[in-house]
């Protein structure tokens, strides 16, 4: 059967044009919170911006994951991160203000939130997480297309990279010791984070 291969293919180069058009579609959005922040702010809250598209193999790997068949049909619907955007802030207020403002658009759905900064995974992961949809305008319809966001700060971001690669080298079981260390390196991060945070409130209100 090959032609029915050859329209499957098809629909999944179409649906892949959607996700990037919405990756393409926040990352506008950042962009212009980003540029009027500096206007009126004068400081930028985005240090900067990571987004991709979820490789074919990792998303029938988590399809099998979930014990779900693989058709174009399960990819969109089961897979939330698909098109993925990583923003890097400065400050953990500047995190909060960003996924305010971005939810608070009439063309974004916010279809869930995962706040790791107030509830840290049991590894030590801090991040906000938001799902959200944003609508893809095609020629002949409008397709709400699924973003999975993550914001983070720098120090946070530099905590998830190592704390990924050991993951990803011990297949999930590192030693308990490197475990440990994760922890407190997490431990040492939200403080990092806290006290940079009170320094620049210190500065910023010097400036007024
Ligand atoms: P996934 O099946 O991985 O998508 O998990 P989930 O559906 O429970 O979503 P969750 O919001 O918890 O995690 C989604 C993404 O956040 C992951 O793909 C990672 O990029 C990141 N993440 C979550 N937990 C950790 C962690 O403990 N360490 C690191 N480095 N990243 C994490
Ligand atoms: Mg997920």
């Amino acid at each position: 059967m090959a032609t029915k291969v050859y329209d499957q293919v098809d629909n999944w180069n179409e649906v892949l044009l959607v996700y990037r058009s919405a990756l393409k579609e926040v990352n506008t959005k950042l962009e212009i919170l980003n540029d009027e922040f500096q206007h009126v702010h004068r400081y930028n809250p985005i240090e900067h911006i990571k987004s991709r598209i979820k490789t074919s193999e990792s998303i029938v790997k988590k399809l099998k994951r979930k014990g779900v068949e693989s058709t174009i049909e399960n990819m969109i619907e089961y897979v939330d991160d698909i098109a993925g955007i990583r923003i890097i802030c400065s400050f953990t207020s500047d995190i909060y203000q960003i996924a305010e403002m971005l939810a608070n658009q009439s063309d974004i759905n916010v279809l869930s939130i995962k706040d790791y900064i107030k509830n840290p995974k049991a590894s030590g992961y801090k991040s906000y997480h938001m799902l959200i949809t944003v609508p893809i305008f095609l020629s002949d319809k409008t397709v709400e297309t699924k973003v999975e966001i993550q914001i983070r700060t720098v120090a946070m971001d530099f905590w998830a990279s190592l704390e990924h690669k050991i993951h990803y080298k011990f297949e999930g079981n590192a030693p308990d010791h490197i475990k440990a260390e994760l922890i407190e390196c997490a431990r040492m991060v939200s403080d990092l984070d806290d006290r940079m945070m009170a320094v620049n409130e210190e500065v910023q209100a010097l400036s007024k």
